[in-house]
């Protein structure tokens, strides 16, 4: 089966199948078009708008705060454009505790939240902040109540993230939403792997302050926004870079207008699409599943069944070293253990261990995100590779 899809592709293409969209997608063709005459033709700074190359740059970078503002129910001048989500996260946490340092020094976030919060709030307590890390149940959930509960006088913001990167759970945002609103603390969701497959709107769910990175959703790799509400209640965040004075005076920088571009388009691209692409996605997961449960005995699924991202599934199978199992089958699938970001250092993963499972099921799961490319034939040759994959190392554990 492995050999024939390799043979039956190889005009196409010999590289292994990507199921590995967590970590990073592709640029949609469209998104690159869209941005090319940005390279070498409309070649304006966009904050020089004394001539027309400047304007020009700096209406295509309007254009894109509107698609990007629709994506997300928010509006224009809310999108400060970033270097990506991590820079997102980083300026609305630091830049909300820097803001409000006279208001309060409490910040509540969750256990499983992407290292670009937790470390930027491990680095505000150590300027003297407080964090509450909020745990969350044996799907990765966080409880509403527990949110109600942290709330101090002293509480200047909530993060929470809207799905997670590693087990695809969805948290409650209305529910945080509402509880920040009614105690008049911010709230910043970090929608990096949500805003391409689940609709999110800052009015209805009441948050603050969202992170975007277009590089999550077929767009290029070191861009990103952060909206930041500007009415009921007008938000401000201090700049954590300083210079110029660009987007508000929130973020200084000349801006990447090429890279602007493309996330406008690949916003909207995922407004428009978003709903066909989650179910056809959705039902690609779904086989999956099935799949790996009638061909790996024991596995077991990490995250929440139901309210879960589309793209995602993580298993755990036991007694498999998912790091062995990920080199085993590495020349016909990419996938990942955990988060992209901390593959580099060799420990458990911090989402599987917050569930309650142990080091043992954190050292034996295995991340699946599918993107636009996989089809059904892909989930098929995928399951077999593992099948025999985990076999083999079965076997070898066992002699
Ligand atoms: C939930 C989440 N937040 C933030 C980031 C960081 O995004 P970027 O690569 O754009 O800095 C990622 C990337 O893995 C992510 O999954």
């Amino acid at each position: 089966m492995a050999k024939k899809h390799q043979l039956d592709s190889a005009s196409h293409s010999r590289r292994p199948i990507y199921m590995d969209h967590h970590a990073t997608t592709h640029v949609d063709r469209r998104v690159l078009e869209a941005m090319l005459p940005y390279f070498t033709e409309i070649i304006g700074n966009a904050a020089s708008i004394d001539h027309e190359y400047g304007a020009e740059a700096n209406r295509a970078v309007e254009k894109a705060r509107q698609q990007i503002a629709a994506l997300i129910n928010a509006q224009p001048d809310e999108i400060i454009f970033t270097s990506g989500a991590t820079e997102s996260d980083n300026l609305a946490i630091l830049g909300t505790a820097e803001q409000h340092a006279d208001r309060g020094n409490h910040i509540i976030t969750c256990v499983t939240e992407h290292k670009a919060v937790l470390d930027s709030c491990q680095y505000l307590e150590q300027k003297g902040y407080r964090v509450t890390y909020l745990p969350v149940d044996q799907y990765g959930l966080i409880d509403p109540d527990d949110v109600r509960r942290a709330i101090t006088p002293q509480s200047i913001l909530i993060s929470v993230m809207a799905a997670n990167n590693e087990i695809g759970t969805l948290a409650p945002l209305a529910d945080i939403g509402r509880i920040a609103r009614e105690h008049e603390v911010l709230f910043h969701t970090d929608a990096t792997q949500a805003a391409a497959y689940i609709p999110l709107n800052v009015e209805v769910l009441d948050i603050d302050l969202l992170s975007l990175s277009a590089h999550k959703m077929y767009g290029p790799k070191g861009i990103g926004a952060l909206y930041v509400r500007k009415r009921r209640p007008r938000v401000r965040v201090s700049a954590q870079m300083r210079g110029g004075g660009h987007e508000r005076g929130m973020r200084s920088g000349t801006l990447n207008v090429p890279g602007i571009v493309g996330l406008g388009k690949a916003a909207e691209i995922a407004a428009k699409e978003m709903k066909a692409e989650a179910k056809r996605v959705g039902e690609l997961r779904d086989l999956l599943w099935h799949r790996l449960q009638e061909n790996l005995e024991g596995v077991q699924l990490n995250g929440h069944p139901t309210q879960r991202l589309p793209n995602n599934l993580s298993v755990a199978i036991p007694s498999v070293e998912s790091r062995s199992l990920l080199v085993q089958v590495k020349h016909d699938v990419a996938l990942s253990t955990g988060s992209a970001c901390t593959t580099a250092i060799v420990e458990p993963s911090h989402v599987i261990l917050a569930l309650g499972y142990g080091e043992e099921r954190a050292h034996s799961s295995v991340r699946f995100g599918l993107g636009k490319e996989n089809t059904q034939r892909d989930i098929e040759f995928v399951v077999e590779c593992l099948k025999a994959s985990v076999q083999r190392l079965k076997w070898l554990v066992a002699t």
